[in-house]
C-alpha cells in the first residue's frame, strides 16, 4: 500500500461504502496471489541471426535462430509484423476481416543476409539479426525497430496490472504453426528521427504532444484527474510519429498491460551528430505485433479508419448542445433546467440523466418517487426538441430476487474467477457484479436490456465506470487479474481482457440498439474504450478537473484521441469538480462550443454548470457561443460524415495539412476545426489578446474581417465576448443563414488563387448516404469592395444554397 493508497483508504473508512471498498480490495489482493504464477528468473531471448525465408501473399515469414517474423503488406497500405508466430487475427482492433494481402508485393533478399518487402507506400528492411526498418518508398527512414526481446515462463509482476502467466491462449488461429509462448513479456525498441513528435496513445490529458516520459496502457478511473495524471479512462497503444521525413502511426495489436516511454531525439548534437528519438514498449504478456501506415496525416487515418472502422455517426442532435448533471436528482428539477434554456433563448438539444435517476443506483431501473412518469418526461421535452440521454454502468447489484441480477445470473454472464465463483466488486450500488462482454452471449443479453431504456424514452446512451472500475481502498480500482473471460470462446483472464472490456461493452450498447431500431443510427458515447472504439461512438473527458489546467488538458484529450481515431469527444465543460469562476466557465463553454461533444456536465457535489448562473455578461457570451453553435451545425453535420467517410476528426492540430512545418507542431493552444478554421480558444485568465500561429496561407479573422497571410505568427484580439477564430481564405463554409436555411459563407481566395468548400447534407436519422457536394471559389478583378468572388458547383449543377461573401 503505498502513500496514496493510504490516503484513498483513510478517506473511505467509515462510509458502509469505504468499508466494503476495503473488503473489496483484501478481497482482490488475496484472490490474484492464489491464482496467478509467481515470478521467476528469467533469462531474455533475441531471435538470433536469420535462417532463410519463404514469400506470403503480400510479403512473406522471415525465420530466425529462436523467431519468426511475418510481414504482410494489406491492400490499402497498411503494413502487418507479426513476430514469434503472431498474426493479425483474432483481433478487437480490426473492423472486420483482415484487409486482403497485396498481390503485388514481393519479399527480395537484402545485402548482408537481410531481406526487404517493397512496397508502393513503405519499404521494409530487415536485417539478418532481426532488426525492422520502415523507409519510404525514396528510401527514407521512417523508424528502426530493434531486435525485440522476449522474458519466458512465469512472468513477473510489474505494478498492478503486469503479470504474465501460462495459463490461458490466444487460440490457435493467432499463431504460427510451431509458436513460442504468446505470453512471454516482450520489449520492442525503436529509433526514429531526431525531430520526431509523439502524438496519440489514447486519451492523455499532459499535453497535445507526448512529452518524454513513460506513458501506461491501463484503463484506469483515475478519480477526478488533472494533466499531470496518467494513465487515464482509454489508453491504446497506437502511437503517430510526425518528423520532416514523414508522419507514421504505428499501432501494437495487445490488450495487455505495458508501458511505452518516450524521448525525443536532439539535432547537431556535439560534432553535428544527431541523437534519435527513442520509443519502448514493454508488454507484460501477449503477442508482439503491429501495423505500421505511413503517409500524410490525412491518408494515415484514412487507412486507420479502414483498418478499425469507421467512426459512428451521430445523430444531427449530438452535434447540438447538451446538458448534463450527477444530481438533477427530479423530474421537477430536469423541468426547470429545460424551462430554463428555452426562456432565456438559449438552443439545447439534450439533458442527461445520471445514476441518481436509477432506484438505488440499480442500471436499467428508475426511481419512481422522483421521476414518476419518465416516458411522458421524455416525450415532453421531445416536443421541445430536447432528447433524454441516459447513462449505463456496466455494474449489476448482487441482489438475488432482482430481475437483471437473476436473469444475468441464470444465463451465466457475469465474470467468474478461477474457481468458478461470481466476481464481486463495489461500484455505486455497492457489492455488484459485472457482465463478461468479451462473450457473445452476454453482449447479446446485455444489448436486449437497452429495451427498458428505450421504453423510458431515452435517445442515446452514456456508457461509464466501464474500465471496468470496482472500489476500492487501496490497489487498481479494477477485477482482480485473475478473474476469467470468454474472449471470443478463446478463454483468457482479466489481464488480457481489461483493456477490451470498456470496447466490448459499447459494442454489445451499439449492436443493441441498432437490433431494437434498425432504422435509426444509435447515439452512444463511453468513458473508457480501446483501438476501434470509434466504430460504436464517441468519449468525453471524464472526471476533469475544474481549473485552467482542467481547460487546457481538456483540449490535449480532443485532439489525441482524434489522432487515434475517435473524432467524437469533448469534456466537462466548467470541468467536473468545484466552482469555476465565471471567466473560466465562459471560457471553457467558448472552447466547447468548437468541439464535437458540446457538453456541461458536473458532479453532485459541485456548483452549478448552467449559464445563467454566472451574472449577466457570462450568459450574454455563452448565448453568443450557442448561437454560434447552431449556426455552424450544417458545417459540423459535413464534418462529422467527413470522419464517418474518411476518418479524418472534426477538430484537428494545426500541422495536420503541413506536418513538415516544426512551429506548427510544437503548438497545442489552438487547432483546426475541419479545413476552414482555425478556433485559438482563451485558455489562461485575464488574457484579452493572444498570439496565433497560423498555417501557410491567407487566414481572415472572423471577428473583424482582418487578413494575415502565414505561416507566421499573429496577435488577434480575444475579448470576454468571443476567442479567435480564422477562416481560411477562398474557405466556403456551410451555415444556417438567418431564415433558417443553409447557406454557404464564402471567404475571398487570395489573388490568383482559388479555393474550395464542401457540404455533405443532413442524412437525417437513419443510414442514407447523402451524395457530398463540392464548391469551387474563384475570385476576379479588385474593384473597391474587394474582388468578384464567383462560386461552382464542380459537377456543373446550380449551386442550392444562397451565398453570402464575407469581406475583410
Ligand atoms: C463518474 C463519471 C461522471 C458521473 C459520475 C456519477 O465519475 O465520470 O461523469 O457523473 O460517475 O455517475
Amino acid at each position: 500500500m503505498d502513500a496514496r493508497d493510504l490516503v484513498r483508504s483513510v478517506k473511505v473508512v467509515g462510509t458502509a461504502q469505504g468499508a466494503r471498498a476495503l473488503r473489496s480490495a483484501w478481497r482482490r489482493r488475496r484472490t490474484d496471489a492464489r491464482a496467478l504464477p509467481r515470478v521467476g528468473a528469467e533469462r531474455a531471448r533475441t531471435p538470433g541471426g536469420a535462417t532463410g525465408a519463404e514469400p506470403r501473399p503480400g510479403g512473406g515469414v522471415i525465420r530466425f535462430e529462436r523467431s519468426s517474423l511475418w510481414v504482410r503488406v494489406a491492400v490499402g497500405g497498411a503494413v502487418f509484423f507479426g513476430w514469434d508466430g503472431a498474426g493479425p487475427e483474432p483481433s478487437y482492433a480490426l473492423a472486420g476481416a483482415c484487409p486482403e494481402p497485396d498481390p503485388r508485393v514481393d519479399l527480395e533478399p537484402d545485402k548482408d543476409g537481410g531481406w526487404r518487402v517493397v512496397s508502393e507506400r513503405m519499404l521494409v528492411i530487415v536485417s539478418r539479426y532481426g532488426a525492422v526498418e520502415i523507409r519510404t518508398p525514396g528510401g527514407v527512414l521512417l523508424r528502426r525497430d530493434l531486435p525485440p526481446r522476449w522474458w519466458e515462463g512465469e512472468g513477473t509482476q510489474e505494478g498492478d496490472g503486469g503479470q504474465a502467466g501460462t495459463d490461458a491462449g490466444t487460440g490457435p488461429e493467432a499463431r504460427e504453426e510451431g509458436a513460442r509462448s504468446a505470453y512471454a513479456r516482450w520489449l520492442q525498441r525503436t529509433e526514429l528521427p531526431p525531430d520526431a513528435h509523439f502524438f496519440g496513445l489514447g486519451g492523455r490529458a499532459s499535453g497535445l504532444r507526448l512529452r518524454e516520459g513513460t506513458y501506461r496502457l491501463w484503463n484506469t478511473d483515475p478519480g477526478p484527474f488533472s494533466p499531470g495524471q496518467d494513465p487515464l479512462y482509454i489508453t491504446m497503444p497506437v502511437l503517430m510519429g510526425v518528423a520532416d521525413v514523414g508522419t507514421h502511426l504505428v499501432f501494437h495489436d495487445n490488450t495487455w498491460d505495458g508501458h511505452v516511454s518516450l524521448r525525443e531525439g536532439e539535432e547537431g548534437l556535439g560534432s553535428g551528430h544527431d541523437r534519435p528519438g527513442r520509443c519502448e514498449v514493454r508488454m507484460s504478456g501477449g503477442p508482439l505485433r503491429y501495423w505500421v501506415l505511413a503517409g500524410p496525416p490525412a491518408r494515415v487515418l484514412h487507412g486507420w479508419a479502414a483498418l478499425t472502422g469507421s467512426p459512428a455517426l451521430p445523430p444531427r442532435w449530438a452535434l447540438g448542445h447538451q446538458h448534463a448533471r450527477w444530481g438533477f436528482g427530479s423530474a421537477r428539477e430536469v423541468r426547470r433546467v429545460a424551462e430554463g434554456y428555452r426562456a432565456r433563448g438559449l438552443p439545447l438539444r439534450a439533458l442527461h440523466l445520471d445514476i441518481d435517476h436509477y432506484r438505488g443506483h440499480r442500471v436499467f431501473t428508475v426511481d419512481e418517487g422522483h421521476f414518476p412518469d419518465l416516458p411522458g418526461l421524455a416525450a415532453e421535452l421531445r416536443g421541445r426538441g430536447v432528447r433524454l440521454v441516459s447513462i449505463v454502468d456496466p455494474a449489476v447489484k448482487a441482489e438475488p430476487g432482482w430481475t437483471v441480477y437473476d436473469d444475468g445470473a441464470s444465463a451465466d454472464v457475469f465474470v467468474r474467477d478461477g474457481r468458478g465463483r461470481e466476481v464481486r466488486g463495489v461500484v455505486w450500488p455497492g457489492v455488484s457484479v459485472f457482465p463478461d462482454f468479451t462473450d457473445p452471449r452476454a453482449r447479446k443479453w446485455w444489448g436486449e436490456l437497452y429495451a427498458e431504456r428505450l421504453a423510458q424514452g431515452f435517445a442515446g446512451v452514456w456508457h461509464d465506470m466501464n474500465e471496468p472500475t470496482s472500489f476500492a481502498a487501496f490497489g487498481d480500482p479494477t477485477l482482480p487479474l485473475s478473474a476469467r473471460h470468454a474472449l471470443e470462446g478463446r478463454g483468457g483472464d482479466h489481464r488480457e481482457a481489461h483493456n477490451v472490456y470498456a470496447l466490448t461493452m459499447a459494442r454489445a450498447g451499439y449492436e443493441g440498439l441498432r437490433g431494437l431500431v434498425p432504422e435509426q443510427r444509435p447515439f452512444l458515447f463511453s468513458r473508457s474504450g480501446w483501438a476501434g472504439m470509434q466504430r460504436y461512438g464517441g468519449t468525453w473527458s471524464g472526471d476533469v478537473e475544474t481549473g485552467w489546467e482542467g481547460l487546457r488538458a481538456s483540449l490535449s484529450l480532443v485532439l489525441g484521441l482524434g489522432l487515434c481515431g475517435v473524432p467524437y469527444s469533448g469534456p466537462d465543460v466548467g470541468g467536473f469538480t468545484g466552482h469555476p469562476s465565471p471567466e473560466l466557465y465562459l471560457r471553457w463553454f467558448q472552447l466547447g462550443a468548437y468541439l464535437p461533444l458540446f457538453r456541461t456536465h458536473a458532479a453532485k457535489w459541485a456548483g452549478r454548470r448552467e449559464p445563467w448562473e454566472f451574472g449577466d455578461e457570462v450568459l450574454d457570451h455563452a448565448r453568443t457561443a450557442l448561437a454560434e453553435r447552431e449556426r455552424l451545425m450544417p458545417y459540423l453535420m459535413t464534418l462529422a460524415q467527413l470522419a464517418h467517410r474518411t476518418g479524418a476528426p472534426y477538430v484537428r492540430p494545426l500541422w495536420w495539412q503541413h506536418p513538415r512545418d516544426r512551429e506548427l507542431r510544437e503548438c497545442e493552444d489552438a487547432f483546426l476545426l475541419g479545413d476552414a478554421l482555425l478556433v485559438a480558444p482563451v485558455l489562461a485568465p485575464g488574457v484579452r489578446a493572444r498570439t496565433v500561429r497560423l498555417p501557410a496561407g491567407r487566414w481572415y479573422d472572423t471577428a473583424t474581417g482582418t487578413a494575415y497571410e502565414g505561416p507566421g505568427t499573429v496577435r488577434v484580439e480575444a475579448p470576454l465576448s468571443r476567442v479567435p477564430v480564422l477562416a481560411r481564405a477562398g474557405a466556403a463554409v456551410p451555415v444556417t443563414g438567418r431564415d433558417g436555411s443553409t447557406e454557404l459563407e464564402v471567404w475571398p481566395p487570395a489573388s490568383g488563387r482559388t479555393g474550395s468548400g464542401l457540404v455533405i447534407p443532413d442524412p437525417g436519422e437513419g443510414w442514407d448516404r447523402p451524395p457530398p457536394e463540392r464548391f469551387t471559389v474563384r475570385a476576379y478583378g479588385g474593384g473597391e469592395r474587394g474582388p468578384r468572388v464567383v462560386v461552382e458547383r464542380e459537377d456543373g449543377e446550380p449551386v442550392p444554397y444562397r451565398v453570402r461573401v464575407r469581406r475583410g
